[in-house]
């Protein structure tokens, strides 16, 4: 089967069959997603078939952010200026009940690291920041090396690049 990730397009994706099993990620992708690509809030990239182009077998959204220097554990402070911390946040990642346990959020989740990368070409980005739903979304992405903020377990982060 032929995957490619894209940017959202109401026009061309049917946002309203996106079911995750958490009714918070599934009404972003329903309602807000779009507006809040459009406003320069958050963009959202979806992963499709190509013989199903409309069907959404899972999305993430991205936005700019910042971490304080705090936030970060000790050891991943050294050598940072003393001022926040430039980051590519994840605040949504979610994939539909019937794609899950596939590898779609593994995907997802190193399109996301490639996004991130890709942006650090062009300004500074140190880390890349997500925000678990829950504690077994959390251990989700501890799976792949992010570290628990000091300051909110849900709120994880990853290096990027060379340190
Ligand atoms: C959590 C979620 C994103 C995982 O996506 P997925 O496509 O089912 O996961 P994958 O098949 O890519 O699995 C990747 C790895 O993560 C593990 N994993 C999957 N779901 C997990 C979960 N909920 N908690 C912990 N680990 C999980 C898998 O065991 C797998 O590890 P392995 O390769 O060593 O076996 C997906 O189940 C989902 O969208 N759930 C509802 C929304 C949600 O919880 N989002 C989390 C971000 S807020």
């Amino acid at each position: 089967m032929g995957l490619q990730f894209t940017l959202l397009d109401g026009r061309r994706h049917d946002r309203a069959g996106f079911a995750c099993g958490i009714a918070a990620l599934d009404e972003y992708l329903h309602r807000l997603a779009g507006q809040h690509h459009r406003d320069g809030i958050a963009t959202t990239h979806v992963l499709i078939e190509d013989d199903q182009p409309a069907r959404i077998l899972g999305y993430c959204s991205l936005a700019a952010a910042q971490l304080l220097l705090d936030d970060l554990r000790p050891d991943d402070r050294k050598r940072l200026p003393a001022y926040p911390v430039p980051c590519v946040r994840l605040p949504r990642l979610a994939v539909s009940r019937e794609a899950q346990g596939q590898g779609v959020g593994r995907l997802l989740l190193g399109h996301a690291v490639n996004c991130a990368l890709a942006m650090r070409a062009n300004a500074g980005v140190r880390m890349l920041v997500v925000d678990a739903k829950d504690a077994r979304a959390a251990s989700f992405y501890a799976e792949f090396g992010f570290r628990p903020t000091t300051t909110v377990a849900k709120t994880l982060y990853m290096a990027l690049g060379k340190s």
